[in-house]
């Protein structure tokens, strides 16, 4: 018996690194989904095969053994690892597992790959050992596996990849959940330059620390830009919402997380068209994000290919994490 878990990646619209602080971020789910497919082993390891992303290794306990990739990525997999484990114990249940990723969200570039593949893995073992995880329990689960690899994240990620849609998040105070009919598709604009979201959370709280006042007043200014962005987006005003998404890549520059590939392919689609376009994520490297009415969205991604960016057309997924049984 093997069960799937599958769950979305996502885009932060709003609030990146502010909703860290305090405040929402307004975060959306994407139409790319990691997909993980756990079934029981006879010995005590839990196998991970990762190799559409590069790896895979085992661990026995939390000691890992590489086969395939760098050694470091056990970093990355140690968070399925702790997911998995954590997992086994609120369900009371001990056992090897074979667990394959396979995963359509690019890693590493602010999409949400590692969240989802959390989630989908969290999902998938406890529909394999027979426990009735809530989608709150899915979430809490793999925000274990989260701190593996990010530190204290917000859990805006694993909160979007659980439950999929349109989410304010805010942290301890929790999320909404909303529908909008009529939005286009974005576009993505992936620079391909991975990046640690630890390393850049790290250095705007090192940026805070020595510049209180001025960092503060822009991590308030962007908690707003996510309250009226939201507006914007459930009143499906576009030219707006372009205009707050422009304003919010102004201040996360200020905080000094944007890049030259990431200001380049920002304005190639804005002169391509584009109503707002902002990075998105923890910036650095990783992606952007531009919106623009339909017939533009061509353009806007022939301009983030000569900006040297690859383009992901995408839109919003309001379907959560998953699972099925595969035989
Ligand atoms: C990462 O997707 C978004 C950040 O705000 C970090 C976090 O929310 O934990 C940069």
């Amino acid at each position: 018996m093997a069960v799937e878990g599958s769950a979305p990646g996502k885009v932060i619209l709003f609030g990146e690194h502010s909703v860290v602080y305090r405040g929402p971020a307004i975060v959306l789910a994407i139409d790319r989904r990691a997909r993980v497919v756990a079934e029981e082993r006879s010995d005590d390891r839990i196998y991970i095969d990762a190799l559409n992303l590069g790896f895979s290794g085992y661990f026995v306990g939390d000691a890992y053994h590489p086969e395939q990739g760098e050694a470091w990525r056990g970093k990355r997999l140690a968070a399925l690892n702790v997911a998995a484990r954590r997992t086994m114990e609120r369900l009371g249940v001990e056992s090897g597992l074979n667990l394959k990723v396979r995963s359509r969200i690019p890693i590493a570039v602010g999409l949400g790959s590692s969240a989802a593949i959390s989630v989908a893995t969290v999902a998938a073992i406890g529909a394999l050992l027979g426990g009735n995880l809530s989608k709150d329990e899915i979430c809490a689960l793999a925000y274990e596996g989260e701190k593996v690899i990010h530190g204290t994240p917000s859990g805006a990620d694993n909160n979007i990849s659980t439950y999929g849609g349109i989410l304010r998040y805010e942290r301890g105070v929790g999320f909404e959940r909303f529908e909008v009919e009529r939005i286009p598709p974005f576009v993505i604009g992936n620079s391909r330059r991975k990046r640690s979201t630890k390393m850049m959370v790290g250095n705007v709280r090192a940026l805070r620390e020595r510049n209180p006042v001025t960092v503060d007043g822009i991590i308030d200014a962007m908690g707003r830009l996510s309250q009226e962005g939201l507006a914007a987006l459930l009143g499906s005003d576009l030219p707006l919402l372009g205009d707050l998404m422009n304003i919010n890549h102004g201040l996360l520059a200020a905080l000094g997380v944007s890049s030259p590939e990431l200001d380049l392919m920002v304005h190639a689609s804005r002169r391509a068209g584009a109503l707002g376009a902002k990075l998105t994520g923890a910036g650095g490297g990783g992606c952007i994000i531009a919106l623009a009415e339909t017939p533009r969205l061509k353009q806007v991604e022939s301009a983030i290919r000569r900006a040297r960016g690859t383009p992901l057309r995408v839109n919003v997924s309001y379907e959560g994490v998953k699972t099925r049984s595969v035989g």
